[in-house]
């Protein structure tokens, strides 16, 4: 199968700009078609597919800002970038608020910047194009994806291959206290059964294990950088959020044990599977705040699952958000796969074991009040999930008894 190389257009009334960047982008596998003006980019998208559109904040013909708007309402799944000197500054902070701009590339530009942030755009509005018409028109109204935590990434160069350099590691997570304290309590907790106190990062990286390092690590960057911003939501209290997530992963770590009880690849995934289950809300929460507000209002009022509101409010839910959001930062198919399908694991054929736990575990801390997070109405666990992990009245309680035992110990 061929795959059509990706189309810009650019808009730009100054001839010498396009000229240069013609001269510029000639070498690149893309198509690029270059306008003057709003009238001739309007005519041009009717009749040819474009993936992103890049034009002056003014154009000869139009504002920059109108024309964005009207590419916005016709085409909702094209990427708009603005090419802004410094001057149509207030246009663009507008543009950028009211979504209808994404991403800016200041003028004068530097080329390989430039190159980057066009390539970036690519990538998402490939992403993109797998989804709904709806979806796609929800994303390309906020700004471009962030990029994955630099810390996350940090980490991650410490291992090579199968070869993981955990003294390089442990230098590096020691000089951020805050996670160096949150790796030293769960490797102490119970769930990870220490008989002996774990009170170096080294240490703490050999019980834990690499995966599960790197994921609280990204959770926390996530927490700290997205969240950190977040606007009052009603119905989404941010502590109850993390508790749910923790209580989450603790929950699908011990599912999992019944199933395979000495297979550690499976336990650590389930584990991370339910640490990141929930990544979607705090997207739609830090993305589109007063929609997400709206559909847990919905969820509330109408006795619905949140996902279903999320649907009637915005079109999506936050599970295919999240996943969304997993794969655009590369994460490994395991945790997007997770995250996509925690509400309807049935609808995978990979990692059904890992899936399963997650779904399981999500249900089960709602049961044990652990973070509500805009969830008001829930489902039972079909009877299929309680006969695959063995849920008995009695097995219930045992697993209650452990994460509160864990959860508490954290939260201390
Ligand atoms: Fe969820
Ligand atoms: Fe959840």
């Amino acid at each position: 199968m061929t795959h059509a190389r990706p189309a810009i257009l650019f808009v730009d009334h100054e001839q010498d700009t396009l000229q240069r960047l013609r001269q510029l982008l000639q070498g690149e596998a893309w198509e690029c078609h270059f306008v003057s003006s709003a009238a001739e980019a309007m005519k041009y998208l009717q009749k040819h597919r474009v993936d992103m559109v890049v034009s002056d904040t003014q154009t000869a013909d139009m504002d920059g800002h109108q024309l964005f708007a009207e590419i916005h309402k016709l085409y909702p799944g094209i990427v708009r970038i603005y090419l802004s000197s410094y001057a149509n500054q207030d246009n663009v902070i507008k543009a950028l608020a009211e979504g209808y701009c994404q991403q800016i590339i200041p003028k004068p530009w530097i080329d390989q910047e430039l190159k980057e942030i066009l390539r970036s755009a690519i990538r998402q509005s490939h992403q993109q194009k797998k989804h709904s018409l709806a979806f796609q028109a929800l994303i390309n109204s906020i700004p471009l994806l962030p990029a994955l935590p630099e810390s996350y990434s940090n980490v991650r160069a410490c291992i090579v291959g199968d070869e993981v350099n955990i003294e390089k590691m442990a230098d590096y997570i020691s000089q951020d206290v805050a996670i160096s304290s949150i790796l030293l309590h769960w490797a102490n907790s119970a769930l990870f059964g220490q008989r002996f106190q774990v009170d170096t990062i080294k240490k703490a990286i050999i019980v834990l294990g690499t995966d599960i390092v790197e994921n609280l690590i990204l959770s926390e960057s996530v927490n700290r950088t997205i969240a950190a911003k977040l606007p009052e939501i009603k119905g989404f209290d941010f502590g109850q959020f993390k508790k749910h997530s923790m209580a989450t992963a603790v929950l699908s770590r011990l599912l999992i044990k019944s199933l395979h009880p000495t297979d550690f690849v499976h336990h650590d995934r389930a584990f991370v599977a339910g640490l990141l289950h929930d990544l979607g809300k705090l997207a739609a929460a830090s993305f589109f705040p007063m929609q997400f507000e709206t559909a847990i209002e919905f969820a509330k009022n109408r006795k619905l699952p949140l996902t279903e509101a999320e649907m009637a409010t915005y079109g999506t839910q936050h599970a295919e958000l999240g996943g969304f959001l997993a794969e655009w930062w590369a994460l490994p198919p395991f945790i997007v796969n997770a995250i996509c399908w925690h509400h309807q694991p049935h609808l995978t054929s990979i990692d059904q074991d890992v899936v399963a736990a997650a779904h399981v575990a999500n249900l089960l801390s709602y049961q044990f009040h652990y973070g509500s997070n805009g969830d008001t109405c829930l489902r039972g666990i079909a009877d299929n999930y309680r006969e695959k992990f063995y849920l008995s009245e009695e097995a219930n309680e045992i697993l209650r008894a452990k994460t509160d035992q864990t959860i508490s110990a954290l939260a201390q």
